[in-house]
């Protein structure tokens, strides 16, 4: 259930005439596309916060030629969602993995980022799911225990939020990049797996580990895309052709406490 976010409200928000509003009389405009935004000014730092409509596009065109698909397979495999689950995706860019597994399962998606242009994409590409901007780092727009399964990839990292607005029976499952990803572009990254289960040791339990690794002969335009898509800023020489690997550390978690098992 959405709830209200302005300051000190946080009533339920029910659809109106292409409107949510909450019984205080604080209402958000549905856009054309679907989406609602909910990011409260003292919740942005800038006028467009998150990812710029070029990054968004070039992730889409990245997705969209099948380089990602076997992260994706992946994914489903380890998070294992069914028809019932409610699923939340915190920093879910242009909706592709929450959008692909809702329209395979027929599971209910929620998504969440602080991109405009991200989740404007996002509700155009997958209207069944609903689609939300709003900080994921502060609070999120969820009544507690909303959800059985939340999703972060290479995204938000809010344990307490998530853990608010997780089931008892819910997981978790957070994907980082591991050492190898595009290792050809930016070199070797540091293993993050110790790190990001120390970040949730408080809230959950990690329940297994997955790195998935794939890769790619790539032309030009994908090689610029990459570039796009993790933030580097552009050569004056233009990209060649290259083998690119993408590799992903996933984290499954149970919803817990203290005392988490690795
Ligand atoms: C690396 S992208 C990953 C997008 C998507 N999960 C995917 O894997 O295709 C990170 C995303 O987090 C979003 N983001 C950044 N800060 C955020 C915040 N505070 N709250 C919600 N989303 C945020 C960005 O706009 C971007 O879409
Ligand atoms: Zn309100």
């Amino acid at each position: 259930m959405l709830i209200c976010p302005v300051r000190g409200c946080q009533q339920a928000l029910a659809p109106a005439d292409h409107r949510l509003l909450c019984p205080r009389g604080h209402s958000f405009d549905v856009a054309r596309t679907g989406y609602t935004n909910l990011l409260q000014p003292q919740d942005r730092r800038s006028k467009n916060p998150g990812d710029t409509a070029a990054a968004v596009a070039a992730r889409r065109r990245l997705h969209d030629r099948g380089f990602t698909a076997p992260l994706l397979e992946a994914i489903a495999t380890l998070a294992a969602p069914t028809a019932h689950d409610i699923v939340l995706d915190a920093g879910c860019g242009d909706g592709f993995y929450l959008g692909s597994l809702a329209q395979r399962l027929s599971c209910q998606g929620h998504g969440v980022d602080i991109s405009v242009p991200a989740v404007d994409a996002a509700a155009r590409r997958y209207p069944s799911c609903q689609w939300i901007v709003a900080n994921a780092d502060r609070q999120i727009p969820y009544a507690n225990a909303t959800f059985s399964l939340v999703l972060s990839i290479t995204a938000r990292m809010n344990a307490p939020e998530f853990h608010r607005v997780l089931r008892p029976d819910g997981r978790l499952l957070v994907a980082i990049p591991a050492p190898e990803d595009f290792i050809e572009l930016r070199g070797a990254t540091r293993d993050r797996v110790e790190r990001t289960v120390e970040t949730f040791r408080r809230h959950f339990n990690l329940l297994a580990h997955h790195r998935v690794t794939t890769a790619a002969d790539l032309d030009p335009a994908s090689v610029l895309d990459i570039l796009l898509a993790i933030y580097r800023p552009l050569q004056s020489t233009p990209p060649t052709a290259t083998h690119v690997t993408f590799s992903l550390d996933l984290l499954l978690f149970a919803y817990g406490g203290e005392g988490a098992t690795i």
